[in-house]
């Protein structure tokens, strides 16, 4: 499948959340190179508590589908990345955080702090609370993905269509994972979506506080 770079902004202006896929399959490497743009996503502390299941296999993605409301894009989809956030990342991961920051030159005094305000700043989270910081996390790194794939000449939708349980039953997933979004991959089949326009920015965007224009 021949992909075409794309600037960045063409990328962003002409994105769609697309329809209908194709299902010709993506090379391993292109899928990389998207997975691996999700990877370098910001995170607090830079804890990654992201985790993505990429369902390929037409099995599976028929199963995928059963469990998104009967979605048929999920089935369509070259590549269907599950995007899930792990509520237990940060106590298996914190060390090797710290040693990967040593590397590159993280201060002692850092690591120091980061020590002990990651468990105490994790550890009193309630389950809504750690609900909310995994999907702040994972967005993060799913958007790096989805912008990497238009970029790269690919379509894309990110879809929140699923159910909970049946997702983590279909893809066996432990129990301290929580679903997030899923994100298709492939080329468009057919016409692509229409362009449902967006607000104007005096409509969302402030200047200084609530209520100011920006100048
Ligand atoms: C987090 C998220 C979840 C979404 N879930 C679904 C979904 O389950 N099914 C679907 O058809 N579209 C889904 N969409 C696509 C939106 O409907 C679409 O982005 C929106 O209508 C704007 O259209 P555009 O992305 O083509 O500009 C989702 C988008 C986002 C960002």
């Amino acid at each position: 499948m021949p992909t075409s770079q794309k600037s960045l902004a063409q990328a962003i202006r002409d994105r769609r959340a697309t329809p209908s896929f194709d299902g010709e399959p993506i090379p391993a490497s292109d899928l990389r190179q998207i997975l691996d743009a999700g990877l370098h996503a910001p995170s607090g502390y830079n804890m990654q508590p992201w985790r993505f299941i990429v369902v390929q296999h037409p099995e599976q993605k028929k199963r995928l589908r059963a469990a998104s409301y009967n979605q048929a894009k999920v089935e369509e989809a070259s590549a269907v990345i599950v995007a899930c956030g792990d509520r237990d990342g940060w106590r298996k991961d914190l060390d090797e955080m710290l040693r990967l920051g040593r590397a590159g030159g993280m201060p002692e005094s850092y690591a120091a702090q980061a020590e002990n305000s990651v468990p105490a700043y994790l550890s009193g989270m309630s389950y809504d609370q750690m609900s909310g910081w995994l999907n702040k996390m994972v967005t993060y790194a799913t958007m790096s993905m989805l912008l990497m794939a238009e970029v790269m000449g690919y379509d894309t939708a990110p879809m929140e269509g699923f159910e909970q349980q049946k997702v983590c039953e279909t893809l066996k997933l432990p129990m301290s994972y929580f679903v997030v979004s899923l994100l298709a991959i492939g080329k468009l089949s057919g016409p692509d979506k229409f362009y449902g326009g967006r607000f104007d920015m005096s409509h969302t965007v402030f200047g200084e506080e609530f209520g100011k224009p920006l100048k």
